[in-house]
């Protein structure tokens, strides 16, 4: 369901692109105990970027629990054309779709396409793509969140690129307040705190905690490291 306001939430997401998929219900309900209600969904095509993932199977697969514990699947969609796939993933439940403005001209079209199927529409940058691409769909009021990618797409358990500080701060200032900031890629407990003092709301975390021997405790331990209680 579209809810542009859990995007602007503070919030580590989980990406099951690290989970051990022998067991994925049960390592998606380990993080939904400890707290997490956003769920990331990593899609590769195998030509925007080499690897192949998951398909719509696998946003059914988990989005039935991650809705009875309130939570939302959120889909980031690394492949090409992602306007011709978008009817697929909401039908199989995603809440939020996220697609890269490097892989169609069409970006204004596929995030209306988003929105219209009633899910909230990110779009997301690579490292080396300007901020300022984002810009035009902020204006023309078809954004609900923005996703800075921190390591080059494709491969989980990367470090993150300390550019990326700066183009956080730069997507918070330039965009409006309701579009959350989201940043993907090599975020942990040692990580997590500078880039949500750089504007990033929405924190994808992949092996730091599926990684982890116990993913509902990490998943705890980089929240509390991003936001520390006052
Ligand atoms: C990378 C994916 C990420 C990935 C992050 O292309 O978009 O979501 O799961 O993995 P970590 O957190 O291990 O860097
Ligand atoms: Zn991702």
């Amino acid at each position: 369901m579209r809810d542009p306001e859990r995007l602007r939430a503070r919030e580590v997401a989980p990406s099951i692109l690290a989970a051990d998929l022998s067991r994925l219900g049960a390592q998606v309900d380990d993080v939904l105990a400890a707290g997490a209600r956003v769920v990331h969904v990593d899609v590769m095509d195998g030509h925007f970027v080499p690897p192949i993932t998951f398909g719509p199977n696998a946003v059914a697969a988990v989005a039935d629990r991650v809705h009875a514990a309130g939570g939302i699947v959120d889909v980031h969609l690394m492949i090409e054309r992602p306007e011709r796939q978008v009817a697929d993933f909401i039908a199989a439940g995603a809440d939020s779709i996220t697609i890269h403005v490097e892989a169609t001209p069409h970006v204004h079209y596929a995030l209306q396409a988003v929105r219209e199927g009633g899910c909230t529409a990110g779009a997301a940058i690579c490292p080396a793509t300007p901020v300022t691409l984002l810009a035009d769909a902020a204006a023309a009021g078809v954004l609900d969140l923005a996703l800075c990618m921190s390591v080059n797409p494709g491969w989980g358990n990367q470090r993150l690129i300390e550019h990326s500080f700066g183009k956080l701060a730069d997507l918070r200032a330039m965009l409006p307040e309701a579009v959350g900031v989201e940043v993907d890629g090599g975020v942990n407990a040692a990580t997590a705190r500078a880039v949500a003092e750089a504007g990033a709301n929405l924190l994808v975390a992949g092996s730091a905690v599926f990684g982890a021997a116990e993913p509902g405790e990490a998943w705890r331990e980089i929240t509390a490291a991003a936001w520390p209680a006052p």
